[in-house]
């Protein structure tokens, strides 16, 4: 393993880059195609804007995104801990490319949080060496360094590289970024936790939160918006205590409340997303601008995990169910309509029937809008990983079951709501399941399938609307529900300058 102190090089990042172009040039001139790449990416938002950037920068430099992993000269995993299966499907996944590789294609990376745990790196390095080298999470500023060393370095390299460690701009700010979805625009704006839940993995892996420069955030926002996108996504893992770090060592910094009213008055900005809130930290100042500000979405990402105070406080998650009850009525009296989303954990160490009975009484008293459910997944060096007991799980399939049904039943009557109203769409493109329907989200964060209007396929109808291309708005009337979303038709709006000929 070669772990190098890099910081002179990180200051010659555009010498890396100008060389990385010339070898995409070289590879042109005698494969007579361009290099490709391919990423596939496990966890979080966060993660998948860093493999963003990282898609940014290879474009750049004259790779070109491949359709498959067979196809492709590099391929990157941008790697998740969060709990044991994310871990799992990668190690099958790098597993399955050793029958490819042949003379040392494709080249191999593997980056993202589970590279910050030396078990995991050690685990890559001694079972799948073919893997040429490792970044730290977000350390996507030294892709290209990591790239031209592998490529420079002789036959006789059998080693992966290990990067991880090396200090880099984890915010990469100016660097390139090629977007899932052209329209949606996720936007870091704070990195790492301080909030050590005891289940976590996430602050052992991301580090203490640092909050990205104001300036920046609002540069790289304006930019995004000059650029088309319509929605944008701030994205971190408490983005409530925004600035907090500034604070702390005695400087000024602007509340998250603040950023996101700014944010949300970017001329012809469609909407501003935001994610995650933790109750805790919930203030009523951002209370205040979710209720006054029409462009910030009509919905909350708020994690209960569970609805116990015991649990809560074996959690250190430093709430009570009252609490988290009090921040929705708020929520709620501030921005009537509002949905509310969740994360619950079943079966957390120690959980008993009532504490899991307390956790079903919160959400049929909150009525979460949609929920995303866990099964505990004890992780190395956390706190509650130590108080695992194996002979607890019989009872966690049944309790998980119990929870879904529930949920679902919910989730089911919230969408029957809107059958019949009509609601913008914001358009992602074409339904990954039918091509013929349009897919997108409505304000408050809604799925909704959206079928054309009939009559435009009429023969000589004259009413014509066009298709909404993705990133504008549409205005469509619900005609069904399901739990996990909308099916809806588009409103034909008549207009007889645009009559088809
Ligand atoms: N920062 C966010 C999200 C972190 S990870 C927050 O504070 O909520 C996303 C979700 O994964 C968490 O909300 C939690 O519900 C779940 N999660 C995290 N660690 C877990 C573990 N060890 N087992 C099961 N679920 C876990
Ligand atoms: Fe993990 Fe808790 Fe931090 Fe969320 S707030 S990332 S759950 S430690
Ligand atoms: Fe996973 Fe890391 Fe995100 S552990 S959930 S990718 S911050």
């Amino acid at each position: 393993m070669t772990n190098m102190d890099l910081s002179d090089e990180c200051m010659i990042f555009d010498n890396d880059y100008q060389q990385l172009k010339r070898w995409c040039g070289e590879f042109g001139r005698s494969h007579l195609r361009a290099p490709t790449y391919f990423i596939r990416t496990f966890g979080c938002q966060q993660n998948d804007h860093d493999s963003e950037i990282a898609a940014g920068i290879l474009e750049e430099t004259g790779f070109l995104q491949a359709v498959s992993v067979d196809e492709s000269d590099l391929v990157l995993f941008n790697t998740c801990s969060v709990r044991a299966n994310a871990d799992r499907r990668f190690f099958g996944h790098v597993g399955s490319l050793k029958p490819l590789r042949r003379g040392g294609a494709p080249l191999i990376g593997v980056f993202g949080c589970m590279m910050e745990q030396p078990m995991h790196r050690d685990r890559v390095i001694s079972t799948f060496p073919y893997v040429d080298f490792i970044l730290g999470a977000g350390a996507m500023q030294l892709l290209p360094y990591a790239l031209i060393t592998i490529l420079d370095a002789d036959e006789s390299h059998k080693q992966t590289l290990d990067m991880t460690g090396t200090e880099s701009d984890v915010f990469a700010h100016g660097l390139p970024v090629r977007r899932t979805r052209s329209h949606r625009a996720l936007l870091t704006i704070m990195t790492g936790c301080n909030n050590f839940c005891s289940y976590c993995i996430v602050p052992h892996t991301r580090g203490r939160e640092i909050s990205r420069p104001y300036e920046h955030i609002m540069e790289e926002a304006r930019r995004a918006v000059k650029e088309g996108a319509t929605e944008i996504m701030l994205l971190g893992q408490n983005v409530n205590s925004f600035g907090n770090d500034v604070r702390l060592k005695g400087g000024e910094a602007i509340s998250f409340a603040t950023l996101l009213k700014e944010i949300s008055l970017i001329d012809e900005l469609g909407i501003v997303r935001y994610m995650t809130s933790h109750p805790k930290d919930l203030s009523d100042e951002l209370i205040e601008v979710i209720g006054s500000q029409s462009r910030v979405e009509p919905h909350i990402h708020l994690p209960l995990q569970s609805g116990s105070d015991v649990i809560l406080k074996k959690m250190n998650r430093r709430y009570t169910a009252g609490h988290y009850l009090e921040r929705v009525r708020k929520l709620r009296t501030s921005r009537p309509g509002i949905t509310v989303s969740t994360d619950l954990i079943v079966g957390f160490p120690g959980e008993t029937e009532q504490d899991f009975e307390d956790t079903l009484q919160v959400m049929r008293e909150v009525r979460f809008d949609a929920a995303f459910t866990f099964i505990y997944s004890p992780r190395t060096g956390t706190p509650a990983a130590s108080w695992y007991d194996e002979k607890e799980q019989e009872s966690v399939h049944e309790r998980f079951e119990r929870l879904v049904t529930l949920q679902n039943a919910i989730s089911l009557e919230s969408n029957q709501v809107m059958v019949g109203k009509t609601v913008d769409v914001l358009i992602d493109g074409p339904s990954r399941r039918n091509p013929d329907i349009l897919s997108g989200r409505a304000r408050d964060d809604r799925l909704v399938n959206v079928s054309l209007n009939d009559e435009m396929s009429l023969p000589g109808n004259l009413v014509y609307k066009r298709s909404p291309a993705p990133g504008e708005f549409a205005k469509v009337k619900i005609d069904r529900a399901g739990s996990f979303s909308l099916e809806g038709t588009m409103v034909t709006e008549i207009k007889n300058e645009e009559a088809m000929p």
